[in-house]
């Protein structure tokens, strides 16, 4: 059935109001769709969420949350004024809402993400960073009594080891069966060193998500030192190139398709 859908291309598409972007995706995320949005730091991850739900809200009058495991939401109102967005005011309009769930002092995560989503009833959703969430898993005393409830975090470890990997796994199956309840489309962010195989942190979410959107420090020779690669994307066909992008003071991620190259230049 859905692949009938994506066929006749009636797949409703949500926009990511990022222009080239929504070009290469052919008219924005299929709705309902589960992204992992995953990179090295200072990527613009965290800026990219929040011009997703910004350009939601502004554009197409569509509520959006932002789920924060890591800036804290004065640091987060602080971002958004680089680039021009005026967040409380946004929030005060109902089209947004920011909350920060601290994992690290024992904030039940599961349960904190389903009463929001559940009480704002957002279209948009964004958890930034999923990374914080699975290495909070690394701990083990409780873990085996109370699964889905975290003590502290001992270190961020790369890779996950085996067995943490299989608790990681159950909890990301959870929250994103929790998530789809909803048919919010969602970004949800993940943490990745510069050398690695994999697609996220955890190692798993790339499996289990829609799609993948990938963002690299190297870039194309001479032009920018930021490139983005769709490398999944369901129920859609989509730009499979490593497209240029760049963080503009005052306008946010601006994404230059018409650049776009198979092969990405170290
Ligand atoms: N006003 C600005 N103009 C241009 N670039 C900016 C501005 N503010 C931040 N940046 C860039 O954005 C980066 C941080 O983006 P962020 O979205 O926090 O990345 P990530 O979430 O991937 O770590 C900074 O390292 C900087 O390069
Ligand atoms: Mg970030």
């Amino acid at each position: 059935m859905v692949e009938n859908l994506s066929k006749n291309n009636l797949i409703s598409k949500v926009p990511t109001g990022i222009k080239g972007l929504d070009d290469a995706l052919n008219g924005g995320i299929p709705k309902g769709n589960i992204v992992l949005l995953s990179g090295g730091c200072g990527t613009g991850k965290s800026t990219f969420c929040l011009q997703y739900l910004v350009n939601g809200a502004k554009i197409y009058n569509e509520r959006g949350l932002y789920i924060s495991t890591e800036q804290s939401k004065p640091e987060i109102l602080r971002a958004g004024m680089q680039f021009g967005w005026d967040l409380e005011n946004l929030e005060k309009k109902n089209l947004l809402k920011i909350v920060y769930f601290d994992i690290v002092e024992g904030d039940d995560f599961l349960e904190k993400v389903h009463d929001n989503v559940a009480q704002f009833a957002p279209q948009r959703i964004v958890i930034d960073s999923l990374t914080t969430f699975t290495d909070s898993i690394l701990v083990s005393d409780d873990s085996e009594k109370k699964p889905y409830t975290f003590a502290k975090v001992v270190t961020s470890v790369s890779p996950i080891p085996k067995s943490e990997r299989i608790i990681a796994r159950a909890m990301l199956y959870h929250l994103i069966r929790k998530l789809r309840l909803f048919n919010a489309t969602v970004i949800m962010t993940s943490e990745l060193p510069e050398k690695t195989d994999f697609l996220s942190a955890d190692e798993i979410s790339e499996f289990i998500c829609d799609g993948v959107i990938n963002t690299y420090f190297l870039g194309i020779e001479g032009a920018n030192s930021l490139t983005l690669r769709i490398r999944k994307m369901r129920y859609t066909d989509h730009n499979k190139s490593y497209i240029p992008y760049s963080i503009v003071s005052n306008k946010g991620i601006e994404v230059d398709l018409a650049n776009a190259m198979d092969v990405l230049m170290k």
